[in-house]
């Protein structure tokens, strides 16, 4: 009789500007390497299957569902997950802020997810990022046509919604989850310019789902 061990694989992961060597199955995904190797435990597993956006993290400053990447691909990526958005002293993000303020959660399994989507969202939105619910698909530049240049998008609830769409909350937070967000991007309540920020570099420029 014979058996067939899984496969490891030695892995290089950047995480919170931290370095992490694994030794891992080389089926692992980010999600889980984040969560049962390295102890980062504030990315959440909701469906497993790319549908519910609690595992969002950010890769390269974009927002991703890390139950989707496989870790050993991830080699030459910066990770942020919800425990690097805060600055070193603790400080929160001004999107964590924003949530406290507004409580906007209940049970909180979403918030993470939440939390990073949406610092991913404001970069996209701050590059110019259209959306389904943007008046023009067509990016504004604000040099003619073909300038390359987009302006940024201005986000009220209905953008806010439509971005924020691929992160479920089954306790329906989304009233106060939209305020705070609101709160949090360029000209809100909690001085805005949200983004990233903190250790999250990157994710104030490029945009998109990763
Ligand atoms: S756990 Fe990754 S999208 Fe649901
Ligand atoms: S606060 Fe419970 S799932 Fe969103």
């Amino acid at each position: 009789m014979t058996t067939t061990e899984p496969a490891a694989s030695l892995v290089s992961l950047h995480v919170n500007g931290a370095t992490w060597q694994l030794t891992i199955d080389s089926r692992t995904t980010l999600l889980d390497a984040l969560r049962e190797t390295i102890g980062l435990t504030g990315s959440k597993k909701g469906c497993d299957h790319g549908q519910c956006g609690a595992c969002t993290v950010l890769v390269d400053g974009r927002r991703a569902n890390s139950c989707l990447l496989f870790a050993v691909a991830m080699e030459d990526a910066e990770i942020t997950t919800i425990e690097g958005l805060a600055g070193p002293d603790g400080t929160l993000h001004p999107l964590q802020r924003a949530f406290v303020d507004r409580d906007a959660l209940q049970c909180g399994y979403c918030t993470p997810g939440h939390v990073c989507s949406a610092a991913g969202m404001l970069g996209e939105a701050a590059a110019g990022w259209p959306s389904a619910v943007s008046p023009s698909l067509v990016p504004d530049g604000d040099g003619g046509e073909g300038d390359g240049h987009s302006a940024a998008v201005a986000l009220d609830a209905a953008e806010v919604r439509e971005r924020m769409s691929g992160n479920l909350c089954r306790c329906g937070a989304y009233v106060n989850i939209v305020a705070a967000i609101l709160d949090a991007a360029p000209g809100g309540q909690a001085g805005g310019g949200g983004g990233a920020g903190g250790r999250a570099e990157g994710a104030g420029g490029r945009g998109g789902r990763a």
